[in-house]
């Protein structure tokens, strides 16, 4: 049911499974990739998925680059780091591998890569002003849903103003879901993103403008993270749970594709720009 939802309703292709990351230079391979940056975050590298995600890559015969120093609630500064690495190394796809904000950069970073200028010229909706690289995504948390989302949000680094920067071009081709990339995290990570997920699921069902496909994903949503939440904090190798949090989060993600959020998120979203406040507490 839950992947039927995905499969009609999300542009991006969801592979999902145990072990699944493996598949990531298969992947990349389709999607016609020579060269692949990968963004990622050095806490997720410490834990060993990067370079599972590099491996893969290169046992495919990728060429690869990595930019792994992406922050929580990435700002221009992040970007225009991942940028230079880009343009010194020329890639034809990107893959972000982290939490929300590692793919929130790779979509940053493929903005202005593929258009010119600089974030600010794509705060809003719709900005591309041209095709930009395949991206795929690999989320390491059950939070964002950023891997069915349009939108990258990006903090400017002078002002900490958070530019949501939207365009149907910054979805991703290609998404693993590899609940094994979850069960690392510390559990404070967990209860944050989880939050951050179920947030989601209620905001976007009760926000003005959903409609009867957005409900559809969020009922869904719900369904998998109210039955699991307590499961993944309580016994954090739970792969069975684990894996219906991701998808729960990733359902959620594309409610919010379909619909928008509501006073939560809007409330929550200055706490974390300008106190620092983790976005997942800042909701919940
Ligand atoms: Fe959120």
């Amino acid at each position: 049911m839950s992947k039927d939802l995905l499969d009609k309703y999300s542009s991006t292709r969801i592979v999902a499974g145990p072990g699944s990351l493996a598949q990531l230079g298969k992947l990349s391979k389709e999607l016609g990739a020579a060269r692949v940056l990968v963004v990622s975050d050095r806490g997720v590298a410490s834990a060993g998925h990067t370079q599972r995600g590099l491996d893969s890559l290169e046992s495919a015969g990728l060429a690869v680059d990595l930019y792994d120093g992406v922050e929580e609630n990435p700002t221009t500064i992040h970007v225009g780091e991942g940028l230079e690495r880009a343009n010194a190394f020329r890639p034809d796809l990107l893959v972000g591998l982290g939490g929300g904000s590692a793919m929130d950069c790779a979509k940053g970073i493929n903005f202005v890569y593929s258009c010119g200028g600089s974030m600010a010229d794509y705060h809003g909706v719709g900005k591309a002003t041209s095709e930009l690289l395949p991206m795929i995504g690999v989320p390491t948390t059950s939070g964002t849903g950023s891997e069915t989302q349009s939108f990258a949000l990006i903090s400017d680094a002078a002002t900490h103003q958070k530019m949501a920067c939207g365009d149907k071009r910054a979805s991703f081709k290609a998404a693993i879901l590899d609940p094994l990339t979850t069960v690392t995290q510390p559990v404070q990570v967990t209860a944050a993103t989880g939050i951050d997920a179920i947030s989601h699921a209620v905001e976007s069902y009760v926000t003005r403008q959903r409609n009867d496909v957005s409900k559809k994903l969020s009922v869904e949503a719900w369904n998998l993270l109210s039955g699991n939440f307590q499961k993944v904090i309580e016994l954090p190798e739970d792969v069975e749970a684990r894996a219906a949090m991701q998808l729960g989060a990733c359902l959620a993600g594309l409610a919010i594709e379909h619909s928008m959020l509501g006073a939560a998120h809007s409330a929550a979203n200055p706490l974390t720009a300008r106190y620092g406040v983790i976005h997942g507490v800042a909701v919940g």
